[in-house]
């Protein structure tokens, strides 16, 4: 029953992308304009600008390039979570939440390994492709969450940042999807 809850809101977010944006702005930078434009389809858009807006490359980015400093905002965010989580392990605990702990570090090595992966299939415009290991990344955070929510396992802000990481996965699917 675990994942039934995430696939089905991955899903419908996946299904209720909006194509009907109104593309206009007048007297805003070329680059501020074309940032707000593909962020605006996130369901949280501040997220999405946050980061893109905190990148330099950002200034002469177009929207590829965009949905590619997305996409490494989230392997950003896996580091983070992933240091705070092998920061966790200590060898007092409990032989089952220091294998969960462990567990969920690797997968979010895997998830950089699939995002860095994604970044390259965006390059190469394929981005089906891109997408679909961009939703294999948000699999791997998805099921760390449950597995340490089940054992109770927390830190201080793990779930802003697993949030924060669910909502760049969601604005980059979302900004692909659209090209
Ligand atoms: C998580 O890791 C980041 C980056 O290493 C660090 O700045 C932050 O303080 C850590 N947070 C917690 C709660 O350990
Ligand atoms: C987690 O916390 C809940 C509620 O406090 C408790 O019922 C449950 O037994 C705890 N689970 C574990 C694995 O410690």
């Amino acid at each position: 029953m675990g994942l039934v809850l995430p696939l089905f809101h991955l899903t419908f977010f996946l299904l209720s992308i909006s194509f009907n944006y109104v593309g206009h702005r007048t007297h805003v930078f070329a680059d501020e304009a074309l940032i707000q434009l593909q962020c605006r389809n996130a369901e949280v858009p501040p997220t999405c600008i946050q980061c893109v807006e905190s990148d330099p490359r950002s200034q002469l980015a177009d929207k590829v390039a965009i949905a590619g400093i997305v996409i490494s905002c989230i392997s950003n965010s896996a580091k983070t979570i992933s240091g705070n989580l092998s920061d966790l392990i200590a060898p007092w605990l409990e032989k089952e939440v220091k294998r969960r702990l462990r567990e969920c570090v690797t997968e979010f090595s895997e998830a950089r390994t699939d995002l860095a992966k994604a970044i390259n299939m965006l390059k190469k415009k394929d981005y089906d492709e891109t997408n679909s290991l961009v939703v294999k990344a948000l699999h791997q955070e998805v099921e760390c969450r449950q597995s340490l929510s089940q054992y109770n396992i927390s830190y201080p802000y793990m779930e802003y940042y697993m949030t924060i990481y669910e909502q760049l996965s969601d604005a980059a699917l979302r900004i692909v999807d659209r090209f």
